[in-house]
This record gives C-alpha cells, sequence and structure tokens, in this order.
C-alpha cells in the first residue's frame, strides 16, 4: 500500500460524539472526505441532521444517533447506530463532553463517558479484528488556564485513561490516542471578543486562532492505517501555545504573515451559528444577547 493509500478510510465506520458543531463536526466531515461512513451522534437534533446532509453531499453514507453520552442507554443506541445502521464500527471519536454540576460530578461523569462509550465501540471493533479510538481532551490536561477545578483535572484523566486504555485493548488491535486542542473557534468559544481573539493570537507562535479544521490531518492519521504502531498518545495541536512562555522577552517578530488570517479563522464558527440561528455580524462575533455567559 502508497503511503498515501495509507491515510484512506474507504469502508471504515465512524462514530463522533459530539458532531453537529465545532470540533465534532469538522471531524465528522474530515473522516467522510477520507472515505468513511459516519454516526453523528450529539444532543441536537437540528445540527445532528444539517451535517448528515453535509456528509451525504460528499457522497458518504451518515446517520444521526441523538442522545447524551453521560447516559449508557444512549451511548449504546449510538453504537448500536453504526453496528446495525452502518454494517459495524471501526472508529470512535469521543468528542463531547458528558457535563456535570460541581468539580467531582463533572469529572466523574466525563471520565465514565468516555469509559462506557469505549467499551461498548470494543465490543463492536472486536468483530473487525480491530479498530481506533481518539479521545478529545484538552491543553488544559497540561496547563491550568481555567478556574476550579473540574476542567484541567477532566481533561488530564482524558490524557492517562487514553494511555490505561491503549494497553488494555492492543490485544485486540485497538488503538487508543487523544487530540489536545488550545483555545478553538467553535460555539463554545463563541463569547470571545475581538481583544480576546488578538490575545490568543500572540500568545501562539503559529500566529492565529486555532479553527476545527487544523485538527482534522491529525485525526485521519491517527484512525488511519498510518498510525497502526502508535498507541496511548497525546498530541497537542496548539499552535505551539504551551511551549510559549514569553515572560522575560517578546515573541519573535513574524516576517511571514500566519498562515490564516483573521478572516479565514472563523468560517466554520460563522457556519455552525447560521445553523444554530445565533445573530452576529458577519465575522462571528455574537450580538450580547446571544452570548452563552454575561
Ligand atoms: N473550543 C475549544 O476552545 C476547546 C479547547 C480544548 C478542548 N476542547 C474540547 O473539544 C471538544 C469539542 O469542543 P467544541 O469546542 O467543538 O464544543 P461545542 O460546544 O462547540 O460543540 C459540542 C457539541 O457536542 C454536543 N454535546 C454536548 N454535550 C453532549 C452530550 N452530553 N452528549 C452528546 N452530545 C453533546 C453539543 O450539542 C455540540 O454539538 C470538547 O471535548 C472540548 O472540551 C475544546
Amino acid at each position: 500500500m502508497s503511503i498515501l493509500d495509507q491515510f484512506r478510510l474507504d469502508g471504515r465506520v465512524a462514530l463522533v460524539t459530539g458532531s453537529g458543531q465545532g470540533i465534532g463536526r469538522a471531524f465528522a466531515l474530515a473522516l467522510a472526505e477520507a472515505g468513511a461512513d459516519v454516526v453523528v451522534a450529539d444532543l441536537n437534533a437540528q445540527t445532528a441532521a444539517a451535517v448528515v446532509k453535509e456528509i451525504e453531499q460528499r457522497g458518504r453514507k451518515a446517520v444521526a444517533a441523538l442522545g447524551d453520552v453521560g447516559k449508557e442507554e444512549d451511548a449504546k443506541s449510538m453504537v448500536a447506530a453504526a453496528t446495525e445502521r452502518l454494517g459495524g464500527l471501526d472508529i470512535l471519536v469521543n468528542n463531547a463532553n458528558a457535563g456535570g454540576k460541581g468539580d467531582l460530578d463533572w469529572i466523574g461523569r466525563n471520565l465514565k463517558a468516555l469509559i462506557v462509550s469505549s467499551r461498548l465501540a470494543v465490543e463492536a471493533m472486536k468483530k473487525r479484528g480491530r479498530g481506533k479510538i481518539v479521545n478529545v481532551a484538552s491543553i488544559s490536561g497540561s496547563t491550568v488556564n481555567v478556574r476550579g477545578f473540574s476542567y484541567c483535572v477532566g481533561k488530564a484523566g482524558v490524557v492517562h485513561l487514553t494511555r490505561c486504555m491503549a494497553v488494555e485493548w492492543a490485544c485486540h488491535n485497538v488503538n487508543v490516542n487523544c487530540i489536545s486542542p488550545s483555545y478553538t473557534l467553535s460555539p463554545a468559544r463563541r463569547d470571545d471578543n475581538e481583544e480576546m481573539r488578538q490575545r490568543i493570537r500572540s500568545v501562539t507562535p503559529m500566529g492565529w486562532y486555532e479553527r476545527p479544521e487544523d485538527m482534522c490531518g491529525t485525526l485521519i492519521y491517527l484512525v488511519s492505517d498510518a498510525s497502526n504502531y502508535l498507541t496511548g498518545q497525546e498530541i497537542i495541536v496548539d499552535g505551539g501555545h504551551l511551549l510559549s512562555d514569553w515572560l522575560l522577552w517578546p515573541p519573535p517578530a513574524r516576517v511571514a504573515p500566519p498562515l490564516v488570517s483573521p478572516e479565514q479563522e472563523a468560517a466554520s464558527l460563522i457556519h455552525d451559528l447560521d445553523v444554530l440561528g445565533v445573530k452576529h455580524d458577519g465575522q462571528g462575533f455574537v450580538a450580547k444577547e446571544e452570548r452563552r455567559t454575561g
């Protein structure tokens, strides 16, 4: 098989949780473009249906599986959507968070959801004799950038859970790895104003605010045959952000402009806000009444 053929996913079936918008949607579309059929699992029927349509337009099969990844019955029906409606399961992307009130509840619910979904997926993957699981963690699993304990500790847990799962399931030819994004322009960050976007660019060596599509190359590598010997690893896709402790001297002045301009950064966010019916100014800055926080 040629090296580029190793990246193709023809005939594979993927399940992506939280794929109605944001990072999950970009992942679902990339998987379809690489040849996979996709289960679009989400709480939101409207956005999930829109992504199913986008996948079908790319010539692949897609089904929506509506539910909450924090509920075992819903996780079962998501995996069943793959096995019963698309013929099996080869790839699971644990992208959605399960929510929760308070630190311990959040950490517990999120790790439990990952364990439950992944165990169900591995049962289905055993029938194929192989499989790939990718967990979505965060730079917050390595640094403390969010107040309170839940998110940072929970995401650190995702990184180590990835290693434990990798060792546990290698005997079934299932690889388990995780991707850690930096601040990413999805609807989750729709409250960021221009000052915040500029602050994030200024601490990111590559010079732009991460887009969901900036992680798709890494995802396709991790779910394809090209990564069959890689397991239990965290790949931090952050434009160099975590490396940039620029306290004592200013960052090196840019010689070339960033590969992605401020205008190009928000395309995915603008698409999602339009599907959600959230009012914005054309660059993805939302009206005050549309903000998630006060
Ligand atoms: N956006 C960022 O800055 C950023 C940074 C680091 C890590 N992440 C991680 O990336 C992942 C995706 O984030 P995003 O920015 O695309 O978020 P988002 O809020 O834009 O999208 C999340 C999607 O998941 C769905 N969802 C939420 N809870 C669910 C549940 N319990 N069951 C099923 N579906 C559910 C939502 O309906 C939505 O479609 C998350 O794990 C997040 O922690 C995001």
